[in-house]
């Protein structure tokens, strides 16, 4: 087995990564093996010589462009982020609500409903990243963000999928993107608790890829072990690549789905059901549609959706250089106003165009701390950012689609993103808390219910999808003066509790 290893890695000029090889016990080897095999080793071979070594050049190392081609196939010119923000503007869009429209709202509501109940349409959920901001053990799906369930994102998000169903009388197949990191422990957790009331034949996990962490200035490969290769998940962009290569895209067209509803694991606001936005895709006639929140400052840590020679498209927020963030036009709004929240609609020719090998995303590149196994067999802790990681992002198909639509919608309503430990200033499992209290507040108080200052009140997706799926099916006067969770007895009716 090391001789067909071997064979395998010296052409790259990785055989290192073999060094401790006769010390492992065949299990070991047998892992280590697979990892190998698995890995697209050209495809690592062209990142490190077009994103790692030419930035460690005799110069001192200009830095390459951060977004470019991976080498593979070219399909975006490879130009530096902080150039396209000097051209961007903010994108062409319209409201959730229909401001901006070309259309009445309630022929958008009614081509909505139509494409929700139509069985064509499926859900796409991410859930194969790292989680490490957040610093969980488990998933980040797994983590009980329900201000007074303790109910998990899974639960949430699943039960969403299942009362859009319910209210459209349609299966909603639903495929949850997992990794190397994130499959085993979703795979379980979701069966223990019997996909929280879906039809576990309309449930698909897949996994996406992996790539290779790589030293920032020699570009060999990374070991985590002595074992196993520091190995990260390929970007949400590795969704294109696992659709072929896991047989996904052919189960959604087998099932008949022409378009998805794509949605990540940390935004427990994500509006599945809701119809507008599905609305104005079809009457725009949209290949990729996405949602977006206007900024509230220029330094707001989310993604930029932008125009650029009359193109849409995302630059990061670590990206964009902070006089461009700053631009204003007379009146004082931003005129890079639009943030990103990973809420989009694809067609799905789209996804399957852009899935093969042929036609591929460009790779980022991210320095980060990664500890790793030296020569001599210790574990190094870096102090400094030491490794390069490569990720695709599926927001860098914007440019890509035939028409793309940016719809904006209210962040209190719609986006709540659980990025970091609890106590930090932003994207806290508090401040996600807070924004479901609120929006569920409202929500009752639009159906006459009182809710008493500071009490905590959280609405179970199978209870209301929306403000109007309460109205009158709870108790004339209430008031609430205690923590409540309001859910869907198992006759359907609406029953509640307290904290659990
Ligand atoms: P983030 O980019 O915020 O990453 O993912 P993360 O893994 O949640 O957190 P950090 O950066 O390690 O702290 C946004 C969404 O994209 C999914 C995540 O699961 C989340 O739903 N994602 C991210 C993937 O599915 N795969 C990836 O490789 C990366």
């Amino acid at each position: 087995m090391k001789h067909e290893l071997l064979a395998l890695l010296a052409p790259i000029e990785q055989q290192h990564v073999l060094a401790f090889w006769d010390r492992l016990s065949p299990d070991q080897q047998q892992s280590l093996a697979e990892q190998i095999r698995e890995l697209d080793l050209d495809l690592v071979h062209s990142l490190v010589h077009t994103h790692v070594l030419p930035r460690n050049g005799p110069q001192g190392g200009s830095p390459a462009p951060l977004s470019t081609s991976g080498g593979v196939a070219r399909t975006l010119p490879a130009e530096p982020p902080a150039s396209l923000a000097e051209r961007a503007v903010g994108p062409p869009a319209i409201r959730l609500n229909g401001a901006g429209a070309s259309y009445p709202v309630d022929e958008a509501r009614r081509t909505g409903i139509q494409a929700w109940s139509s069985g064509q349409l499926g859900v796409l959920l991410v859930a194969g990243g790292q989680g490490t901001r957040l610093g969980f053990d488990h998933p980040k799906g797994m983590y009980p963000i329900g201000p007074v369930s303790g109910c998990s994102l899974f639960q949430i998000l699943c039960e969403k999928v299942l009362a859009a169903q319910r209210r459209y009388d349609v299966t909603l197949p639903l495929y949850i993107m997992t990794s190397r990191a994130t499959h085993d422990e979703t795979c379980a957790f979701l069966a223990q608790h019997g996909y929280f009331g879906l039809a576990p034949s309309h449930v698909t996990l897949f996994r996406q890829g992996s790539l290779p962490a790589v030293d920032a200035q020699t570009g060999r490969l990374l070991l985590e072990s002595p074992s196993s290769l520091a190995l990260a998940p390929d970007g949400h962009g590795g969704l294109l690549r696992a659709l072929r290569s896991q047989g996904v895209l052919q189960d959604m067209q087998d099932r008949g789905l022409t378009r998805l509803f794509y949605m990540q694991v940390d935004n427990p606001l994500a509006t599945v059901g809701e119809p507008l936005f599905a609305g104005w895709h079809l009457l725009e006639q949209s290949e990729l549609s996405t949602q977006v929140v206007a900024k509230q400052a220029p330094d707001e840590r989310v993604g930029n959706v932008v125009e650029v020679d009359g193109r849409v498209q995302i630059i990061e927020y670590s990206d964009l250089p902070a006089e461009a963030a700053a631009r204003r036009h007379p009146d004082g709004s931003l005129v890079l106003w639009a943030g990103n929240i990973a809420v989009h609609l694809f067609e799905l020719p789209l996804l399957a165009q852009f899935s093969t090998a042929d036609c591929t995303l460009p790779f980022h590149v991210a320095r980060k701390k990664v500890p790793y196994i030296d020569e001599s067999g210790y574990r190094v802790q870096p102090e400094r950012e030491n490794a390069c990681k490569f990720e695709q992002f599926i927001f860098d198909l914007l440019p890509h689609a035939r028409r793309a639509l940016v719809v904006e919608v209210d962040a209190e309503q719609a986006f709540a993103p659980l990025k970091n430990a609890p106590g930090a200033p932003r994207d806290a499992p508090e401040h996600v808390q807070a924004r479901m209290i609120r929006l569920h507040r409202r929500w009752l108080e639009a159906a006459a219910v009182r809710v008493a200052p500071g009490v905590k009140v959280e609405i179970s997706p199978l209870a209301a999808l929306a403000p109007d799926d309460l109205a009158g099916r709870l108790p004339q006067n209430w008031q609430i003066e205690a923590d409540t969770y309001i859910y869907a007895a198992a006759d359907g009716s609406l029953a509640w509790r307290g904290a659990k």
